[in-house]
């Protein structure tokens, strides 16, 4: 098994030379330890998440309360960071412990009077949104799930649905059942046709895929750390600023108020998205998570997709040459970071694969997820060992 990088050339985009590749595969240590294949489920802890955690220890055990104002700074830089990896403004994104939360709260934006009541979304979605919508249904939320029939959403037959009751669309990016991509600029052209808002979970793609908002038009998306971005413990919201001033969340918290730091009751909004802030958060999610984001960021998200979709591809090609069943399109354009494959029994085999130190993830399916600091080696180990295991 290769554990420590490629023993050839690597054929992929060069994104990073050869060097550059061992150095930033240097900084996640985890890859030392086995073939981590799962960043669709949980990316590698970079090495510098350790000096945080020690730091921020040092800070508890000499605890001071101005300590508050340079945290925040670390939050707004976290924000901010999470922003330009969207094309996003500064201030246009807000962060809370994790997706459910923040969607909770977009949610409560919204007054559900007929006859626009409706979110549309689809049987494809992380479980989290027809579960946060069909809470609002108290509220007169009208929950409209498009079905796919399979793995794959039927873009058409999620279009059809849109008409002029529609309030919001809120589907995935990428799906985490099967990896299929929504084509986003068509939907938002569509969305916006009829006066309806799209809201994007873009969990399963920000690190891997580039996403630029503005350049999108897109409403609302919603993502968090601890997948492609290598992070831990925090959720992100990005809503487009002018919609900002439109949008008053009746889930709330006093950070969400114009003047929190006076600790008197606000009377008005903050600023930006902070209007989607609740209570106290929790700084040191958004510390660690700094680590990997920047390291990230410093490589660039156009240059990690081409190295993802050249590792994705040798999964696909040798799943193709094992006959081994797969799920997520085989299209560049349509498939997002991971490769799924129908294998028979895949829990098992997932487990199995973890005892020879292959690490990936199975939600149905068997996720193979490689991110940018894994090589092509590592995912012939991965397929090696599939076969061996699947002719047991
Ligand atoms: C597409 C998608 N949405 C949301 C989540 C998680 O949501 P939350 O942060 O509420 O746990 C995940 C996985 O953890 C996911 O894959």
């Amino acid at each position: 098994m290769s554990r420590s990088g490629p023993t050839r050339a690597p054929d992929w985009p060069q994104c990073l030379d050869t060097t550059a590749h061992a150095a930033l595969r240097a900084e996640f240590p985890l890859l030392q330890t086995c073939v981590y294949l799962n960043s669709n489920s949980t990316g590698a802890a970079p090495r510098g998440a350790e000096r945080v955690l020690h730091d921020y220890w040092e800070t508890l055990r000499t605890w001071r309360d101005d300590v508050w104002q340079d945290w925040h700074v670390g939050l707004d830089r976290y924000a901010d960071s999470v922003a330009a990896l969207l094309g996003a403004p500064p201030g246009s994104v807000v962060t809370d412990a994790n997706l459910s939360a923040l969607l909770a709260r977009v949610a409560s934006c919204f007054d559900y009077r007929p006859p626009r009541d409706r979110v549309v979304t689809t049987d494809l979605e992380y479980p989290t949104v027809p579960f946060v919508f069909r809470a609002f249904g108290r509220y007169g939320a009208q929950l409209d799930v498009v079905g796919s029939g399979g793995h794959h959403l039927d873009q058409d037959a999620l279009e059809a649905r849109l008409d002029e009751r529609t309030l919001l669309v809120c589907v995935s990016h990428a799906s985490f059942i099967s990896g299929a991509t929504v084509d986003l600029p068509r939907l938002v052209a569509r969305a916006h046709d009829v006066g309806a808002l799209v809201v994007v979970d873009a969990y399963q793609t920000v690190g891997v895929v580039p996403l630029d908002v503005t350049a999108l038009g897109v409403d609302v998306v919603l993502g968090g750390a601890h997948k492609w971005l290598c992070g831990v413990g925090t959720a992100f919201l990005y809503v487009r600023p002018d919609l900002v001033p439109d949008l008053e969340p009746a889930a709330t918290g006093w950070q969400a108020g114009d003047r929190a730091f006076t600790f008197q009751p606000s009377t008005d909004w903050a600023p930006g998205a902070r209007r989607f802030a609740g209570g106290t958060p929790y700084p040191l999610t958004s510390l660690v998570s700094q680590v990997g984001l920047d390291l990230l960021a410093g490589i660039g998200v156009e240059a990690i997709r081409a190295h993802s979709l050249a590792l994705t591809q040798r999964a696909l090609d040798r799943a193709h040459a094992a006959g081994i069943a797969v799920v997520s399109p085989t299209e560049p354009h349509r498939r997002g970071g991971v490769v799924c494959l129908d294998v028979p029994d895949g829990e098992a085999v997932k487990r199995r694969l973890a005892t020879r130190g292959v690490i990936c993830s199975w939600r149905g399916y068997l996720r193979v997820g490689p991110h940018v600091y894994n090589t092509l080696d590592e995912v012939d180990t991965f397929m090696d060992a599939l076969e061996k295991e699947l002719h047991r």
